[in-house]
């Protein structure tokens, strides 16, 4: 079986997906086509948000976001340390400090508590100026944006939602892209709504950051892309990955009750072996990725691989514990959530076309 089956998804697509591609290749306009307005609406409608405007990628999004809140070199950014490379890249791209934060034990996203400590921590050393917060939404659970939120405001800091994992994920109905002053989101093929290559989106209600991003994807283009009034970058999204994620989108609400259904599934059938994820209540997860715990997490995958079950570890490596931010000083014991759980997590297949089997509650197929 696959980890995750994305030719299952396009058997499913095909004729439909088949079809957007081939009026892509008959109009021709492959670069900021229709097919990319029709999607930021769709988007945007979707998520909840005024504005959604696409780019290249997942960390592309993220640096435009940096690039919006004018991000620079002395300035603080905290962010998890438990969590996908980009997100404290971005920030060290921008020639300002990422200061990591440890997790929350129960939902593996950022502990408000440790973050708060943080902030306070920079402040009274003086050399940093605060300025933002990225939260992950890490495996498609969205952050604790409520208190998250209070800490920002307290402290007058820019909030970033890095969803990149988190597109479907809600809190009270309120849906993931919609948190914090900016949020991005990534479409790599792997992502809940993925598309044939690489993409992201960046959303946001604010009318002067949509502008400023409109012009940053686009070499800073003031009235068109040969008037440069600022200095930005080549980040757009290519119409046949638009015209692609438009079907995919579309489909999308179906593809999130089956996820929901196999982890529902894969919690009756499992919590009593490993500790299982448990969204808040009022949470509703994507699930980016299905992630267990446990102490013997090295027998356990041996074991699942003899079933013919594949699983993979998200991620066995913290960004404290990177090569690149040696220079920090940081240790194991300054997170020791964080670094307790990258040495236990692991995760099995997730994705919307598990085998009916998976969806069944009625099927141990675990036995
Ligand atoms: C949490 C997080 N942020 C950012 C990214 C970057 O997205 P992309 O790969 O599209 O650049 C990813 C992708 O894996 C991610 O998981």
């Amino acid at each position: 079986m696959q980890f995750i089956d994305l030719a299952a998804q396009y058997q499913h697509l095909k004729t439909k997906i088949d079809a957007r591609i081939q009026t892509v290749l008959n109009h021709g306009k492959y670069i900021m086509g229709p097919e990319v307005q029709e999607l930021e609406k769709n988007l945007a409608e979707y998520v909840g948000v005024k504005h959604a405007i696409t780019c290249a990628n997942g960390t592309d999004a993220l640096t435009l976001a940096m690039m919006v809140l004018g991000i620079k070199e002395g300035d603080a950014v905290f962010c998890p340390t438990f969590t996908f490379f980009a997100t404290a890249e971005v920030i060290a791209y921008e020639g300002a400090t990422p200061v990591f934060v440890d997790s929350d034990e129960a939902t593996f996203n950022i502990c408000p508590i440790d973050l708060e400590k943080r902030i306070q921590a920079t402040i009274a050393e003086g050399k940093l100026t605060p300025k933002a917060i990225i939260a992950v939404d890490l495996f498609g659970l969205p952050a604790n944006y409520p208190e998250i939120q209070k800490i920002a405001d307290k402290y007058n800091l820019k909030l970033v939602e890095d969803a990149a994992q988190g597109f479907g994920g809600s809190i009270d109905g309120k849906r993931a892209g919609s948190f914090g002053d900016i949020a991005t989101t990534s479409f790599f093929p792997a992502k809940p709504l993925g598309c044939y290559g690489d993409g992201g989106a960046v959303f946001t209600n604010n009318d002067e950051f949509a502008e400023l991003l409109k012009s940053y994807r686009v070499h800073g283009k003031g009235k068109d892309k040969y008037d440069n009034v600022r200095i930005g970058m080549n980040s757009r999204l290519d119409t046949i990955q638009a015209a692609i994620l438009l079907e995919k989108l579309a489909e999308f609400p179906t593809e999130l009750i089956n996820r929901n259904k196999a982890a529902a599934n894969y919690e009756k059938m499992l919590s009593d072996k490993h500790k299982t994820p448990k969204p808040p209540t009022g949470y509703v997860s994507s699930w980016a990725q299905y992630t267990l715990v446990d102490e013997n997490r090295n027998a356990v995958m041996a074991e699942y691989k003899k079933q013919g079950i594949p699983t993979v570890i998200y991620y066995a490596k913290c960004m404290h514990q990177q090569t690149v931010f040696n220079g920090f000083g940081y240790k194991d014991i300054d997170f020791p959530i964080a670094s307790k759980l990258s040495s236990k997590v692991f995760s099995l297949p997730m994705h919307g076309y598990l085998i009916t089997e998976y969806l069944n509650p009625e099927v141990d197929i675990f036995k």
